[in-house]
């Protein structure tokens, strides 16, 4: 059995983050614009937090449009935003029903303001939903964001009677309240779909110790089977945190 970075044993991640990757694939495969690709794609997101749910995550990113996204051809950008501003609304009702609470990730403000009053209004009417938060990276950067601690960190060492000290006084624990988000748990399982194994400057500080699971599916295939495969090598992993395997089996 592994254990979480608080040292309690689980064999369900509490913080599972996945990397929904294989869109564009999948529609190229089927002769299809890509977009149709992102269109299924936001289905499977719809469904996964749903199982993740029922399996017992308390948290589910899912990293939906990434700070090197806007790279892409103009006309794809605009459409997952339009997706973004048109589905979000639609899938309200069963958020509530399924007591998903909407958070974000990410700096919201370059989002096309339609975009923005979508995600907005969604977190604000599902502030009170507790059964699993749903965290959607829009914009997110790891790398971008561990830029904004440091520069957040930079102020508040500032405003210390003793700057000095204030420095000294930051380690890990301390460093991490300085991120986008205070309420993230660590990442516990990293899902990466479409074949890829890399992580794209996903949650770069949140998964230091995150289990990684790589899946050849692209990500409009995406099934509760296929889940469970992951969940299930999860749970036969041994999470050792630079411990040896000797140690880590004594407190078990
Ligand atoms: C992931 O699918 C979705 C986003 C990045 C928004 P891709 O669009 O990257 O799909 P592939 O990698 O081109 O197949
Ligand atoms: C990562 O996928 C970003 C999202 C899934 C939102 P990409 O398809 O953009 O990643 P790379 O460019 O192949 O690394
Ligand atoms: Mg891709």
């Amino acid at each position: 059995m592994n254990r979480s970075t608080d040292g309690t044993s689980c064999s369900v991640p509490r913080h599972v983050a996945i990397i929904m990757d294989g869109n564009g694939r999948w529609a190229k495969e089927r002769g299809l614009p890509r977009l149709e690709g992102h269109r299924q794609g936001a289905e499977r997101a719809r469904e996964v937090v749903e199982w993740a749910a029922d399996a017992g995550v308390k948290q589910i990113s899912l990293y939906a449009f990434s700070t090197e996204n806007w790279d892409r051809p103009k006309a794809e950008v605009r459409g997952l935003m339009a997706l973004l501003s048109m589905l979000l609304p639609r899938e309200l009702g069963r958020m509530q029903k399924n007591g998903v609470r909407l958070l974000t990730l990410g700096d919201l403000s370059l989002l096309p303001e339609r975009a923005q009053k979508a995600v907005n209004h969604a977190c604000h009417e599902t502030r009170l939903n507790a059964r699993i938060d749903l965290i959607l990276c829009l914009n997110y950067g790891g790398q971008q964001e561990i830029i904004a601690g440091v520069k957040h960190m930079y102020h508040w060492v500032c405003e210390q009677p003793e700057p000095e000290k204030a420095l000294e006084s930051i380690g890990v624990e301390q460093f991490r309240d300085f991120l986008w988000r205070h309420d993230l748990m660590p990442v516990d399982l990293l899902i990466r779909t479409g074949g890829e194994c890399r992580i794209s400057n996903f949650h770069l500080w949140d998964a230091a110790y995150a289990e990684l699971y790589f899946s050849d599916i692209y990500w409009p295939d995406y099934s509760k089977d296929e889940l469970q495969y992951a969940l299930n090598d999860f749970a036969s992993r041994e999470r050792r945190f630079g411990q040896t395997s000797e140690q880590v089996s004594k407190h078990g």
